[in-house]
């Protein structure tokens, strides 16, 4: 019996399409504590969404053993200061557990930190990312268009949102020729 996906990726709109698609926004009031420029933080309309994240509800309760979900996140360009905007990142709760990342749409940087050492990898359409468990991770939008990323992880895996400082050493900003910078936490 020939059958169709009930879920389909849309390559125009770098969305997901069809039945059981949850999506899930955050805020600027989301993500108090996780900009350097806390009085540019401020200027922020609190209900600026800052991103999208749409997945496949599979059925599968978080903490089946053995399953996979599938989802996308969509990461607005801009900077807080000269902060560029970031996701909240997180080590999954099942600390071991890895996750793939695939780039779909923009440009931008995968902020992987485990053990305080940080790696960036750049995040274009078609970049493949393997992040390994016990690592903290993140996606910062460096430019000018959505960054449109997908993942697949594991039903297991859950997600631990540690203080961000606990999480990440270095943040990226924009420099003055416009483009992006690591710096230390301070
Ligand atoms: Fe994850």
């Amino acid at each position: 019996m020939f059958k169709q996906s009930n879920v389909k990726y849309n390559g125009k709109t770098f969305n997901l399409e069809g039945s059981g698609i949850q999506k899930k926004e955050t805020r600027a009031k989301d993500l108090a504590g996780y900009f350097s420029d806390l009085s540019a933080y401020q200027m922020l309309d609190p209900e600026t969404v800052m991103y999208q994240v749409e997945y496949q509800d599979n059925g599968l309760a978080e903490g089946t053993p053995g399953g996979l979900y599938f989802g996308i996140t969509h990461l607005y360009p801009g900077v807080i200061g000269e902060e560029y905007y970031l996701t909240k990142g997180h080590f999954h709760a099942k600390r071991d557990t890895g996750e793939y990342y695939f780039g779909l749409h923009g440009q931008g940087l995968l902020m992987m930190t485990e053990n305080g050492e940080t790696v960036l990898e750049e995040v274009v359409p078609g970049s493949v990312h393997y992040i390994p468990g016990n690592t903290a991770h993140r996606l910062i939008n460096t430019g000018a268009e959505m960054l449109s990323v997908s993942a697949c992880w594991q039903t297991e895996s859950g997600h631990d949102y540690a203080p961000p400082e606990e999480m990440f050493p270095q943040r990226v900003f924009r420099d003055k020729a416009g483009k992006p910078i690591i710096e230390n936490n301070s």
